[in-house]
């Protein structure tokens, strides 16, 4: 069974593709997307030290984590020799409206549990949307060479979503965890239709 095969029931609930457009116009801002992907994977690693800082008390937590953001390091190694060899720039991060609205949709309060769901489910989300972001970019870019890399990234990311949501039903009710899930799934939906397409963004 191909990966997509294999990962379509898990992944492919996003409520909203992305607008096709998008991949035309962010290869068009190749340095703008190499940079704020580099941040991507900065984030994705914080996002991960945080939750073991947090939960440290949660072996699961701190052991599949731990590796998790080696990985996204490594990710953002690898998108920062992308720019070197490209003679592109570095640079500061730009405000990132889409996690800034995600986050927005945490719930706030309720036991420790449902915390840590949120935020595996937000992780998740981010998760997924990348996923398929890489998975465009990876069939529509004409650079050889990013076309590979962007695959391999669909891969990872796509093993982290699942991570994360096998998680969430691990320490909470499954049920209740799906049913949250879907009201992410709308809520990022929305988001997305709000943002609008934008070529200098991943998301
Ligand atoms: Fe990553
Ligand atoms: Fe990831």
């Amino acid at each position: 069974m191909s990966w997509e095969e294999s990962t379509r029931e898990k992944m492919l609930h996003l409520k909203l593709p992305t607008d096709p457009r998008w991949v035309d116009i962010a290869e068009m801002q190749l340095e703008d997307i190499l940079v704020d992907h580099a941040y991507c994977e900065q984030k994705a690693a914080s996002s991960c030290i945080s939750l073991i800082l947090r939960f440290n008390d949660l072996d699961e937590i701190v052991d599949t984590l731990t590796p998790i953001v080696a990985e996204e390091w490594g990710h953002f190694e690898r998108v920062l020799e992308q720019l070197r060899k490209r003679g592109m720039k570095f640079g500061p991060p730009r405000k990132d409206e889409y996690v800034i609205k995600l986050a927005e949709f945490v719930k706030k309060g309720g036991s420790r549990m449902q915390q840590l769901t949120e935020q595996l489910l937000l992780n998740a989300l981010i998760e997924a949307r990348s996923c398929e972001r890489f998975k465009l970019l990876s069939k529509n870019i004409a650079d050889e060479e990013l076309q590979k890399f962007y695959y391999e990234l669909m891969i990872s990311e796509a093993g982290h979503y699942v991570t994360f949501i096998e998680l969430a039903r691990k320490y909470q009710d499954a049920d209740k965890v799906n049913r949250r899930w879907q009201e992410w799934l709308e809520y990022e939906a929305a988001v997305l239709r709000q943002l609008g397409v934008r070529g200098d963004r991943m998301h």
